[in-house]
């Protein structure tokens, strides 16, 4: 018999239960095999290797070839995060794929992802941009905590390549190719501080798809790519970034000397550089400077920065680390980690 059922109106839920604290427990990341030089894209664009060094610090980049998908790209940055998190497969829960450069509109690249690691979990996509990997470390962060995931795959991807006119001057040597994904998941301490995030859609386009679908559709134009009004956007990122870098380490409970390692977003070294002045960093903090070989790989350029730094033993396992996304919407995201 079954039991009598409550009066209408008093019916409670069981509230999920998640993880009392959750932290990054691997890394991984994925370079397109094709290194391209400076020199072999300035006699298009009128420019100059000296030019596009001192501008933006980037000396070369990868371009991903035609075998190399947002999806292939995704799938090897996974199974490394995985296998550096020295996790099963099986055991992840939920794969979130930050990406803008996706060539279907739809489905999302994650279920496909998922599929080819072999996963039937919740998956999605989710478009932040360059900010796009910190938004899914504070999702993932709060599914673990929430009780809705137990690992959770975050990936940040982009091919570029494929939405980069070849002969704008102001993008063709700035953006590239990657994947970089980090596994995160249950932890007794914790490993992910309050994220610091926002946006300021006013300035929507400074960095843009240059024609909408329907645009293209309507006015039979070429394939669109992304432009981007770049002394707008480099002074939004020197002047309005560093100190949201600098509410993640007071929300974290920290200071600066606390910190094992800055690993902000591969934007252009002068941005950096600026953030690493404005918030006074110790001069011994190891400082991600990825961008000189990988250029602005976007979603992907935190965690790519943070596989090479761990694996070429620059940043210590289990160190703190301060990360900060930025870009097209224009968005943000910045937070404290406990490294893996
Ligand atoms: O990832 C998302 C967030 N993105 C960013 O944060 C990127 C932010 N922006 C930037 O990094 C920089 O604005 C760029 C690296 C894109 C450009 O550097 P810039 O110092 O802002 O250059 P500019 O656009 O102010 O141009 C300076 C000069 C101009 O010449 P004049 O007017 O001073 O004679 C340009 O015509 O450099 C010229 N120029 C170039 N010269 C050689 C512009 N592009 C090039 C080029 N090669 N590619």
């Amino acid at each position: 018999m079954s039991a009598a059922a409550a009066p209408k109106g008093t019916g409670t839920l069981t509230a999920p239960a998640g993880a009392r604290h959750a932290r990054i427990w691997g890394v991984g990341g994925y370079r397109p095999e094709r290194v391209v030089p400076n020199s072999e894209i300035v006699d298009v664009i009128d420019s100059s290797d000296e030019w596009i060094q001192e501008r933006s610090g980037i000396k070369s980049r990868r371009w991903a070839g035609p075998h190399e998908t947002v999806v292939t790209m995704s799938v090897a940055a996974a199974r490394d995060a995985v296998a550096s998190a020295g996790i099963q497969l099986d055991q992840v829960e939920a794969v979130i794929v930050s990406t803008v450069s996706h060539p279907y509109q739809t489905p999302a690249a994650a279920p496909i992802v998922a599929d080819a690691l072999g996963l039937r979990c919740v998956a999605f996509d989710i478009s932040a941009a360059c900010a796009g990997y910190c938004h899914g470390i504070s999702l993932a962060n709060d599914m673990v905590r929430g009780g809705s995931a137990g690992f959770v795959l975050v990936i940040g991807v982009e091919k570029l390549s494929d939405f980069t006119d070849p002969t704008d001057r102001s993008t063709a040597f700035i953006f590239a190719d990657g994947a970089g994904a980090a596994v995160v998941g249950p932890s007794d301490t914790p490993g992910i501080g309050p994220t610091i995030w926002g946006s300021d859609g006013s300035q929507w386009e400074t960095i843009k798809q240059n024609e909408s679908w329907l645009e293209v559709r309507d006015e039979g134009l070429d394939f669109p790519s992304i432009g981007m009004q770049g002394q707008s956007v480099f002074r939004w990122a020197v002047w309005g970034m560093a100190p949201v870098a600098q509410r993640a380490i007071d929300a974290a409970g920290i200071t600066a000397a606390d910190l094992d390692a800055f690993l902000p977003h591969q934007a252009n070294m002068r941005i950096i550089d600026a953030m690493v002045k404005q918030l006074k960093l110790p001069a011994d903090i190891p400082v991600a400077r990825d961008i000189v070989e990988t250029a602005n790989t976007s979603a992907a350029s935190i965690p790519l920065a943070t596989e090479r730094m761990l694996r070429e033993g620059e940043i210590p396992h289990g160190g703190l680390a301060l990360q900060i996304g930025f870009g097209a919407g224009l968005v943000y995201a910045a937070q404290v980690v406990v490294l893996p």
